[in-house]
């Protein structure tokens, strides 16, 4: 046995491979995987038929979906840390979707948003506002919230430094559009609670996932590299939560959309949720009806949705398979496609295969979930964090870095710590003017019944998550209170710190190994502490746990937002506001347009509608708002104030015929007395047919 310090730091060359890599694979697709037996070593898991009623006390189950969609102009999208990649419009909005669940005795919430990831700065604030209104009712035990890892969320809801320079800081009606749609998504669900039952299913989604770093994963070791038929999980997990009157709701990952896009966008995930929403609240506008279908993202660190592969976009030559670059133009030029012709093709293609998959095992979900709940959460300091570790797993650490006269050299410490990574950049020792990056991190375990929900606070890798299912499943079974567990890995939760690759991925120092900020025994720590979690809940000592040290929540004052101000809105002399400019071949309208930062809190509401004349009552009817997929909102910002809002209606083929008009609704900044005064206004197309 060796003991090995977990240290911390991210080194900017980090942060620069991040763009670059970006560039090379664009985003990952994971697929939750989990679920099921019960608390009792005696019983089976029982095939029953969801129409029967139980015998036993089932369930107390609620779901809740909210807006969570920030201001949709000039703030970064969250992702690809391309600053230039900033928001300009709609493609489709983003939710927050949660469910709780209660035994009776213990109650837990699950929240899955459409955000690149949660913070640890949004989920303190979230349970601020529950404290507020529920007291001790919800808290950081039993509150588990996870990003979708859409790319195309919006950015500014940081506390640490090195996030907050991707996002231009900390941007207040950024993070509160989040903070309001969770909170208001676990309203909902807390209003909506009723005896319920949850069933388990699990199947395989082919033709959506690719390994980015197979180089990498290739470095595990060989025997366990057997154990698996694949580099990636394929396998997705669905719960489906009955009330007893049959409605329901369903769990399982998103990254089509690549850096070029400019709209809010949920991605693949995003879109598997809606289409599922839209089969299930008939006749609801997207985002409304009491059917909610979250698809959680899971052990996604290495994977890619553009399952064509990365090649040589200038050339068509395959890329180095090693180090992912381009005889001509280095690694810029190796770029991975998903499916489609583009990649609003690609993540419709994508996010369809993930939503059949998931309508056929919700279809087919027999296996019951039955059993009490538990949670266990600590807080740990992940730099002062002792790993035991077998002799096995044990390189021969050497420094061959590089350093940056900036800063200064790192620690003799921290360079032990992160061997072989060259650091450039120590953020883990960078405390000004507010620390890079987080010492203190969640760790969080929920089980039900015989599921079990493993709250990862970053990215894990294939492998890595298949280790930490197995070690939590060890010992969970190891007590014997439990049997047949069905171990989910949850990503992004609650806190983000970047990849956790094993110590053999971390080796290779491809992007996600040099991504790992604790260094190469990240994922030991992990596993260390998470079965730490697992045994306190096989014991039943969970409530006794250390809490662990409180994490910072730094003062307001302290975290700043670095968007330019608004400026007034200018439009083309003998024009108005609203004024239509151009009207496409195609149903495309384009606006003489304001900020939409001007527009403040629009979740729950729409900057464009595509509505159909009703001859009988001579009415317009809604059909499309910016959060159906049909509908494209392209907010274009000119220079000096000028900015044009440009709609498209993609229209289907089973659109009805009939008489159809667009329109677009905004606000505008004017100075009025010296003072800026907002100004709200609308436009309308001329009508236009559709046969
Ligand atoms: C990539 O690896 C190849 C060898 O496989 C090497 O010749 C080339 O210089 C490397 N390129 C970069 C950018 O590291
Ligand atoms: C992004 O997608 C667009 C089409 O949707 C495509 O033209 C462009 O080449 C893609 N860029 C990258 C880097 O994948
Ligand atoms: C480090 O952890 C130990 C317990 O594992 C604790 O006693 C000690 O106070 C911690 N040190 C710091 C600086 O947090
Ligand atoms: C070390 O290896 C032994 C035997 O393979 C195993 O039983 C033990 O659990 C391992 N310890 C750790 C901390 O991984
Ligand atoms: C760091 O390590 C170097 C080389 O081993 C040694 O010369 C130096 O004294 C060490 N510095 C500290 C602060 O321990
Ligand atoms: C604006 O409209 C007025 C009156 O219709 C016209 O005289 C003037 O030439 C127009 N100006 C421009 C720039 O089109
Ligand atoms: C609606 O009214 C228009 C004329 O006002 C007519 O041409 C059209 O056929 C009517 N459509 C239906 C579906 O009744
Ligand atoms: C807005 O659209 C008009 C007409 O297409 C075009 O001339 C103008 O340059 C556009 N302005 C901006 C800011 O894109």
């Amino acid at each position: 046995m060796a003991h090995k310090p977990v240290c911390c730091g991210l080194s900017t060359l980090e942060v620069v491979l991040s763009v670059l890599f970006v560039l090379m694979t664009g985003v990952s697709i994971g697929l939750l995987s989990v679920i099921a037996t019960r608390r009792n070593a005696d019983t089976s898991p029982e095939e029953l038929d969801p129409t029967v009623m139980p015998t036993e006390n089932p369930y107390l189950v609620g779901v809740g979906r909210a807006d969570c969609t920030g201001p949709v102009g000039e703030v970064p999208l969250m992702g690809y840390a391309n600053l230039d990649q900033t928001a300009g419009g709609i493609h489709t909005r983003l939710y927050s979707r949660a469910f709780i669940v209660d035994d009776g005795s213990k109650r837990v919430v699950f929240v899955s948003a459409d955000i690149g990831m949660v913070s640890q700065r949004l989920r303190l604030e979230v349970l601020r506002e529950l404290q507020a209104k529920y007291g001790n009712l919800y808290r950081q035990d039993n509150v588990v919230l996870s990003g979708t890892h859409t790319h195309s969320g919006l950015a500014g809801y940081f506390q640490y430094t090195l996030f907050m320079i991707t996002s231009k800081g900390y941007i207040k009606p950024s993070i509160q559009a989040i903070v309001n749609g969770i909170v208001k998504s676990i309203d909902t669900a807390h209003k909506s609670l009723k005896p319920g039952r949850i069933f388990l299913n699990k199947g395989e989604v082919e033709g959506s996932n690719l390994n980015r770093s197979p180089h990498s994963y290739r470095n595990n070791p060989a025997e366990e590299r057997k154990r698996y038929k694949s580099n990636t999980d394929k396998q997705m997990v669905i719960l489906k939560l009955t009330g007893l009157d049959g409605d329901g709701w369903f769990a399982v990952h998103p990254v089509s959309m690549n850096y070029t896009n400019r709209m809010v966008s949920g991605d693949n995930l995003g879109y598997a949720s809606y289409l599922f929403e839209q089969e299930k609240n008939i006749g609801s506008l997207p985002g409304e009806g009491p059917f909610v279908a979250a698809f959680a993202s899971s052990n996604l660190g290495d994977v890619s949705p553009n399952i064509k592969g990365p090649f040589c976009v200038n050339t068509g030559e395959a890329c180095d398979y090693l180090n992912s670059s381009c005889p001509i133009g280095g690694t810029k030029m190796c770029v991975a496609m998903g499916p489609g012709a583009d990649m609003f093709e690609s993540t419709r293609i994508i996010g369809e295969n993930i939503y059949k998959k998931a309508k056929e095992l919700y279809g087919t979900a027999r296996q019951e979930v039955k059993g009490v709940i538990h949670t266990a959460h600590q807080w740990v300091d992940m730099t002062n964090v002792t790993v035991q570790l077998n002799s096995t797993h044990m390189g021969d650490p050497f420094w061959d870095g590089i350093r940056d006269a900036l800063v200064g050299p790192p620690s003799n410490e921290t360079q032990d710590c992160h061997s072989p990574k060259p650091i450039l950049f120590s953020t883990g020792e960078m405390k000004k003017p507010l620390p890079w990056h987080p010492d203190i991190v969640d760790v969080q375990m929920i089980t039900i019944g015989s599921v079990a929900i493993v709250a990862i606070p970053g990215e894990v890798t294939t492998m890595s998550g298949r280790r930490v299912r197995e070690a939590v499943k060890q010992e969970l079974e190891s007590q014997g209170a439990f049997t047949n567990m069905e171990v989910v890995i949850a990503g992004l939760c609650n806190i983000y710190t970047h990849y956790i690759t094993t110590y053999e991925e971390y080796q290779i120092q491809r992007y996600e190994a040099a991504s790992t900020i604790y260094g190469p025994h990240t994922l030991s720590a992990y596993m260390q502490l998470f079965r730490g979690l697992a045994r306190a809940i096989a014991e039943g000592t969970e409530d006794k746990l250390p809490v662990g040290p409180e994490p910072p929540f730094f003062d307001e004052s302290q975290l700043h937002n670095l968007m330019s101000p608004v400026p007034v809105d200018k439009k083309p002399p003998n024009t108005t506001f609203g004024g239509v400019l151009e009207q496409g071949e195609v149903a495309s309208v384009t606006f003489v347009s304001g900020n939409p930062r001007n527009s403040g809190d629009m979740t729950e509401k729409t900057f464009i509608t595509v509505e159909k004349y009703r001859n009988t009552t001579q009415e317009w009817d809604i059909v499309h708002t910016d959060a159906s997929w049909e509908t494209r909102f392209h907010w274009i910002k000119g220079s000096r104030g000028y900015s044009n809002a440009t709609v498209e209606w993609h229209i289907p083929s089973s659109a009805q015929s009939g008489k159809y008009r667009i329109r677009h609704f905004g606000h505008r900044r004017e100075m009025m007395n010296f003072r800026p005064v907002i100004i709200p206004y609308e436009g309308t197309s001329d009508v236009f047919g559709v046969s």
